[in-house]
């Protein structure tokens, strides 16, 4: 399948979930099995040489593609989760959301400082729960971090504000 293809599984929903928002709903991309293992495969050809040991996926939809792409990959999986759901000791991040301010956690022995670490996550919209993913994974000091989305809104700006020497990249740029 070509992106074009991809970008047409996606399905747009208007005024979800606030008014005035138009949703890219990414259901119906997975849905389709077809496209599935596509969106694996560019994936995989995307980070097959970097050297990455651990793939760390952002609570929700970072779990989909993450572990697919670990898996490929021969890397680990690690969670970045939402507040009290992680058992163990954990680090986090808190960052401001349109309303309010949200928390992101992870595990404090997640990662090694010996760890390439690739950042996934479905969006990258206004970049808000992404630049924190980064403050949280580079607190453990692995060796490199780099940054992976499925789709960029790109009238959003998000790439705004990140190091400029991390590696950000996308599969689908809308
Ligand atoms: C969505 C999306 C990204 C984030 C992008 O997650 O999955 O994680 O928002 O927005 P940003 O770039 O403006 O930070 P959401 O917080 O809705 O939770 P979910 O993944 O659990 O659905
Ligand atoms: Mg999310």
């Amino acid at each position: 399948m070509t992106k074009e293809e991809l970008i047409k599984e996606i399905r747009t929903v208007k005024d979800f979930p606030l008014e005035g928002i138009l949703f890219y709903d990414i259901t119906t991309l997975f849905k389709s099995a077809e496209a599935l293992e596509c969106l694996g495969d560019i994936l995989y050809e995307m980070y097959k040489d970097k050297g990455i040991t651990k793939v760390v996926g952002i609570e929700s939809r970072g779990f989909i593609m993450g572990p697919i792409l670990a898996t490929r990959l021969g890397a680990g999986f690690v969670t970045i989760r939402k507040p009290g759901k992680l058992p163990a000791e954990t680090i986090e991040e808190s960052y401001k959301k349109e309303y309010g301010t949200d928390i992101i956690q992870m595990h404090k022995d997640a990662l090694t400082e010996d760890d390439v670490v690739l950042v996934h996550d479905d969006l990258l919209a206004t970049g808000g729960t992404m630049k924190a993913a980064i403050k949280l994974v580079n607190q453990l000091k692995p060796k490199q971090t780099m940054v992976n989305f499925i789709i960029e809104l790109k009238k959003l700006e998000g790439r705004k504000g990140f190091p400029k020497d991390l590696e950000i990249d996308t599969v689908l740029s809308l």
